[in-house]
């Protein structure tokens, strides 16, 4: 390409970006970084929303910090191998426990010793991680955090099991009785282990429960969902009857896979055909419909509010942020694209204010889960893109923003949704330790979350809000 030909490329492209793409840290620099971030300002952000969304409250002042229990992340996949060493670590460094998906590939994880095994690999990457970082802070590297090696060391995963069509009601019994391995490092591990919530049934679970939850995928409904259940469900009735009797949640991603069914309506019509009968025939299941994403769910959720707590709802980072212009308008984002796929607006207004509802009105059965499901670049920005958002780095910092939004992200609602409500839904007690975010002092002041971030090998995933500010940041207190 000549020059003036590639100086006219540059010219059309920077022309077509819109200032609101434009990275907000490179404004205001002086002449000589003016190329550089003219440059950076020519790529389109992969998560920048069309328009900015009405916000019902003005945001808090700068400087504000605010502070809750150390969270955690109630719907998490971590992959394995390499990918899981490389992004462990950063759900570790802000969550103190997190529920793991099953979804691994090519085999999911569908037994106790398959967990067991999987539980021991996520240690043992962190405890590589932990190593790390304290050598790094022994020599005094730049940038090295002198607390990192003990979060990372404190880190409790919480297992799934993947259900089948062939889950044998032995491995359900199996998976209520197994107790996990005490963390290795001694690290101030979460307070106490759990009884599984309200009911008899409680006292079947051990003191440390290895196998916190099953999580049934509809086959076909999602990334390696291939194996999950098929048709009306039946076929796993009696491990889901088993579930209940022993006190067992079952997570469900919930959407329909019928190709006459929009993709957009899937979540409805799964409550409407599935989940309702479910919770008719099996009524003392306890159910957690993961990443909500319709005011549907968000009612079916609250309309069972008084039934004993049985049903309640994880709420990613994007589905409370993003609507589907974030997907469609200014060109396709895939690194935007997950399933359930981002809804209307009004949805995304239902969804966030469920969760952020005082607990007397329900608020307390939605929680954390943020869904982050790291897949490389190139298997997003290709012809048939993966579904999942990597939002573990940012995610934090993402929900502040979509609470303050709503003025709850100081009154101890965003306490309860990150910190609380997950917890006692199961059976866990709140954990020691508390996490602060701060807002930055203006603009330029806050964290860039990165272009991208390594994920073993030479793959690179995109994180959520790549390449853009955030207005808040997270401080881990002692
Ligand atoms: C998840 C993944 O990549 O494993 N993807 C996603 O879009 N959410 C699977 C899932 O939770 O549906
Ligand atoms: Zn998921």
């Amino acid at each position: 390409m000549s020059i003036r030909r590639a100086h006219h490329c540059l010219l059309r492209r920077l022309r077509a970006a819109r200032p609101s793409l434009a990275s907000p840290a490179s404004r205001g620099r002086s002449s000589s970084s003016v190329a550089a971030a003219a440059a950076a300002a020519a790529a389109p952000s992969p998560f920048a929303p069309a328009e900015p969304l009405p916000n019902s409250h003005p945001p808090l002042p700068p400087g504000t910090r605010v502070t809750i229990p150390t969270p955690d992340d109630w719907h998490l996949h971590l992959r394995d191998g390499a990918a899981m060493a490389a992004v462990a670590p950063h759900t570790a460094l802000h969550f103190r426990r997190a529920l793991i998906m099953p979804n691994l590939s090519p085999q999911p994880v569908t037994t106790v010793a398959a967990a067991r095994a999987y539980r021991g690999r996520i240690l043992a990457a962190l405890a590589t991680a932990a190593d790390a970082a304290e050598r790094a802070a022994a020599r005094g590297d730049p940038g090295a955090d002198p607390t990192a090696a003990a979060r990372l060391r404190a880190f409790e995963p919480l297992m799934t099991l993947y259900l089948t069509d062939a889950t044998p009601v032995s491995e359900v019994e199996a998976a209520a009785a197994a107790e996990a391995e005490p963390l290795g490092g001694g690290g101030g591990g979460a307070g106490g282990g759990g009884g599984g919530g309200t009911g008899g049934a409680a006292s079947l679970r051990p003191a440390r429960p290895l196998i916190a939850a099953f999580k049934l995928y509809p086959a076909g409904a999602t990334t390696n969902s291939s194996q999950g259940v098929t048709g009306d469900l039946s076929r796993a009735l009696p491990a889901m009857r088993a579930m209940a009797d022993c006190g067992l949640p079952l997570c469900v991603h919930g959407e329909v896979t019928r190709a006459e069914v929009d993709v957009f309506d899937r979540e409805a019509a799964f409550l409407r055909e599935r989940l309702a009968p479910l919770l008719d025939s099996v009524p003392s299941l306890r159910v957690v419909l993961e990443h909500i994403t319709t005011a549907e769910a968000a009612a079916f959720v609250l309309d069972r509010k008084d039934d004993g707590g049985g049903v309640a709802a994880s709420v990613t980072p994007q589905h409370v942020l993003l609507n589907r212009n974030a997907l469609l308008v200014g060109g396709v984002r895939p690194h935007a694209f997950c399933l359930p796929i981002l809804k209307r607006e009004r949805h995304r207004a239902a969804v966030l204010a469920a969760a952020t509802l005082p607990a007397a009105e329900g608020g307390d059965r939605f929680f954390l889960g943020t869904d982050s499901a790291p897949h490389p670049r190139g298997a997003k920005e290709t012809a048939c893109g993966c579904a999942g958002v990597y939002s573990a780095p940012a995610a934090l910092a993402l929900y502040a923003a979509a609470f303050e939004q709503r003025g709850a992200l100081a009154d101890g609602r965003f306490a309860a949704f990150a910190g609380r409500n997950g917890a006692a839904f199961y059976g866990r007690e709140a954990n020691g330790g508390t996490v602060t975010l701060v807002r930055r002092k203006g603009e330029g002041d806050g964290w860039r979350v990165p272009d991208s971030y390594a994920l073993g090998g030479d793959d690179v995933v995109v994180p959520m809000w790549a390449g853009q500010e955030l207005a808040w940041r997270v401080e881990v207190d002692d």
